[in-house]
C-alpha cells in the first residue's frame, strides 16, 4: 500500500532522531524536500553546515558533487545521497583525464575550480570557490597570477569581466543555466518592465549584461527579501521560487523559462530526490558516499583553503 505524504514525513522525522541524522537540502530541491530539511542553503552554506553539525549521518538532498564535498569535509560522518543518479552537467563537462592534459599545457598556472566539479577535479585544483565567494577567492591572488578557472566558462568569464583578470577558462557549462536565452528574459521584461532581473552567474554573458543583480542562490533569495520591488524576473533553476515565495508571499516571481511552452527551468538531477527516496535512504542507510582516502585528502586541501578564506 502506498504511504501518504504525512506518514512518510513522520517516519523520516522519527528515523532522523533515532539515527542522529540531519537533512541538508539545496534550494533547487522540490518544495516537499525543502520543507522537511533541517537546513537549506547555497553550496557554500551547505558545505559549512556539513562540517559544523554534530550529526552522525547527513542525508544530502542535492547532487553528487555536493554530497562528496560534505564527505570530504566530514570524513567521520556517514553521508547519504538518496539517488546516486543525481549528477551535474558541469561535473560531466570536465573529465579528470582531459583536465589533467589541459593543466599540463599551462604549467605556470594555478587552478581555481568551481565547487560544481568531481572530487578528482578538486584534487587537481589549488583552491575551490562557489558562486557566492568566487570573486573574493580570485581577488585573493596577486593580479599577475596566471590562473586556470574550471569548469564553468560562464562564471569564469563573468569573474574575468568583474576583476579584469584573464583566467584561462575550461569550456564547461551548467546546461540548465546555459540554455536560458536573452530573448526569453527580454520577453518577460516587456511584460513586467518594473521587475528587476536577477541572475545566477552560471548564465550566459548576454543575460548577465542585462541583470540588475547577480548572485548565488542565497544572494538572489536575500535580494528578493530586502528589495522594495513587488515582482522579479529570476534567471536560475525553478526550485529557488519556493523559498522566495515563502519569505515574501505577497511578491511575484517569474522564472525565466528554458522552453517556450512552460514557465519552468528544472534541473532533472536535482529533481531526482523525492520524499520516498529520502525515507528509503534513512531506512537502509543508502547510498553512502565512499571516496578513497588519498582522493579525500587531496581534495580536502583546496576545499579547506576556500573555507579559510570564506570565514
Ligand atoms: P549556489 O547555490 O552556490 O548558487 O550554486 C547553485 C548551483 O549549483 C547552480 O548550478
Amino acid at each position: 500500500m502506498l504511504k501518504s505524504k504525512k506518514n512518510i514525513v513522520n517516519e523520516i522525522s522519527k528515523l532522523k532522531k533515532e539515527k542522529n541524522a540531519i537533512i541538508l537540502a539545496h534550494f533547487y530541491q522540490v518544495p516537499g524536500i525543502q520543507d522537511i530539511a533541517d537546513f537549506i542553503g547555497d553550496s557554500l552554506a551547505l558545505s559549512k553546515i556539513s562540517e559544523q553539525n554534530n550529526a552522525e549521518i547527513i542525508v544530502f538532498c542535492g547532487v553528487l558533487f555536493m554530497a562528496e564535498t560534505a564527505k570530504i569535509l566530514s570524513p567521520q560522518k556517514k553521508v547519504l545521497l538518496p539517488d546516486l543518479e543525481a549528477g551535474c552537467t558541469l561535473v560531466d563537462s570536465c573529465p579528470p583525464d582531459e583536465f589533467s592534459k589541459f593543466k599540463e599545457k599551462h604549467p605556470d598556472h594555478i587552478v581555481i575550480s568551481y565547487i560544481n566539479c568531481s572530487a578528482e577535479i578538486k584534487a587537481l585544483s589549488d583552491i575551490i570557490c562557489t558562486s557566492s565567494n568566487a570573486i573574493d577567492i580570485v581577488n585573493s591572488f596577486d593580479e599577475n597570477e596566471k590562473i586556470i578557472f574550471a569548469p564553468d566558462k560562464n562564471l569564469g568569464a563573468y569573474i574575468n569581466n568583474i576583476t579584469g583578470r584573464n583566467m584561462v577558462l575550461w569550456e564547461g557549462t551548467c546546461e540548465i543555466h546555459d540554455l536560458l536565452t536573452i530573448e526569453r528574459v527580454l520577453n518577460l521584461k516587456d511584460k513586467y518592465p518594473d521587475a528587476p532581473v536577477i541572475v545566477h552567474p552560471e548564465c550566459k554573458a548576454q543575460i548577465l549584461a542585462v541583470a540588475d543583480f547577480i548572485g548565488s542562490t542565497s544572494k538572489l533569495l536575500n535580494y528578493t527579501k530586502h528589495s522594495k520591488s513587488e515582482r522579479f524576473i529570476v534567471a536560475t533553476e525553478t526550485g529557488i521560487k519556493h523559498q522566495m515565495k515563502k519569505h515574501s508571499p505577497e511578491k511575484e516571481f517569474f522564472i525565466v523559462p528554458s522552453d517556450e511552452n512552460c514557465m519552468c527551468n528544472d534541473c532533472h538531477y536535482m529533481k531526482k530526490i523525492t520524499l520516498e527516496k529520502v525515507l528509503q535512504s534513512l531506512e537502509e542507510e543508502k547510498y553512502e558516499i565512499k571516496l578513497n582516502n588519498k582522493l579525500m585528502n587531496d581534495a580536502l586541501k583546496p576545499v579547506k583553503k576556500m573555507m579559510e578564506l570564506s570565514g
